[in-house]
């Protein structure tokens, strides 16, 4: 018989329940996304997230059990998200997960987030029956996180799905996470929430387009490994500040995004070579940065294997630069599908199974924690 544990993510915007056997087989999952809410202000809005939870919570987990044709008496354990996160939402989630587990007389595991995040590379590996070497490094990267890790386990290189990691912080981003980047140049751009699809589009169709300005590595004192994305921001802040003729076409845009014409045909057809070329340098600096530094610590450390995941890793040139840079120095890299990249609540059932395997269990005393880290 299988273990089957129910999933539950509330950490950021993303109302989200799965259910996922022995910590590899996903049998559904649900994602409610609360893009639309937040989407007027340009960001998360945490007392809207935290309200929007509450309404979904149960829908969610309804949907992802009837998905898997299971009843509540058929799951096994209840995997919740303790943090890293919006405290309120997080709050949503276990709350609910407390409740059940109680109910049910049933386990409930807590979850990292970024934990989640790793797992999410090991069930797209499942699927794919290609399964990364441990130990690896591993870069989460979203709209929340940009961070370098090593994970490796206590005895094998080849891990199944109860094996408990191990990690090690090798580095992190000093100020603004990379997605947060693209959400805020996005932003000023007149472009819309979130930023990071739109751009990943624009700057592939900005072919021939001429770079209006270059932006070169970023800096950052002491550790090597250590990422920097506000001084990008503020460069391309700056760049349209001193030139006025931008103004007008993100004006159009803005226009444009207040009567809903947020399609990408939409957009593109609103934006100047001088634009395209903008996004296109913004995204090169950002892609160079992210691989250039995970492929300097997969080198320090000698690994076989890079592991790439969060809402950015759907990113098409991050993953195209990745599979080259990888190839030419002879690891491989592996990342999630694009579903499982952003945040989802199967990574989360998944990173539990093998705490549950450990009897590592939280009681009813179990509480958010915004800012738990991993290492
Ligand atoms: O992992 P995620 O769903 O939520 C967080 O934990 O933050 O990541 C969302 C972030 C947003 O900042 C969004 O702009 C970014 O991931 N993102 C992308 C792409 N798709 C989503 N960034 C660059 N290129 C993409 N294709
Ligand atoms: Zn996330």
């Amino acid at each position: 018989m299988s273990t089957r544990i129910l999933g539950i993510e509330s950490s950021c915007d993303e109302t989200a329940a799965a259910v996922v056997a022995d910590g590899r087989e996903i049998l559904s999952s649900v994602v409610a996304s609360q893009v639309d809410v937040h989407r007027k202000y340009g960001g998360v809005v945490p007392e809207l997230a935290s309200r929007e939870h509450l309404r979904q919570i149960v829908p969610v987990v309804r949907e992802a059990l009837a998905q898997a044709g299971l009843k509540l008496e058929d799951v096994e354990a209840i995997g919740v998200t303790q943090g890293p996160g919006l405290v309120g939402a997080l709050l949503v989630g276990i709350t609910y997960g407390k409740t059940l587990a109680e109910s049910l007389g049933i386990p409930l595991v807590p979850v990292n987030h970024l934990e989640g995040h790793v797992h999410a590379v090991f069930l797209e590996a499942h699927k794919t029956g290609r399964a990364p070497k441990l130990p690896a490094v591993c870069l989460i990267v979203s709209g929340g996180h940009t961070v370098l890790y090593e994970v490796k386990t206590e005895d094998s290189a080849a891990p199944d799905s109860s094996a408990l990691f191990h990690y090690r912080k090798l580095g992190q981003t000093r100020d603004d996470a990379a997605g947060e980047a693209y959400d805020k140049v996005a932003k000023m751009l007149g472009l819309g929430y979130p930023g990071g699809p739109i751009l990943d589009r624009l700057a592939a169709a900005a072919d021939g387009a001429p770079a209006p300005v270059k932006f070169g590595p970023t800096k950052t004192r002491g550790n090597p490994l250590d990422f920097s994305f506000s001084g990008l921001k503020t460069a391309v802040l700056y760049h349209l500040r001193e030139h006025a003729e931008y103004a007008p076409e993100i004006r159009k845009r803005e226009e444009g995004l207040a009567r809903g014409e947020r399609k990408f045909d939409q957009l593109f057809s609103l934006c100047s070579p001088a634009t395209l070329g903008l996004v296109r340098e913004f995204q090169n600096a950002v892609v160079r940065d992210l691989v250039d530094r995970t492929m300097i610590a997969a080198e320090e450390l000698d690994v076989e294997s890079i592991l790439v995941s969060g809402g950015v890793a759907a990113n098409n040139q991050l993953r195209t630069t990745f599979e080259e840079r990888a190839r030419a120095a002879g690891v491989e890299v592996f990342f999630p599908s694009r579903p499982l990249s952003t945040d989802n609540a199967a990574m989360i059932a998944a990173a539990a199974y093998s705490r549950f395997r450990a009897g590592r269990l939280a009681d009813l005393t179990l509480n958010a924690d915004p800012s738990l880290s991993l290492a």
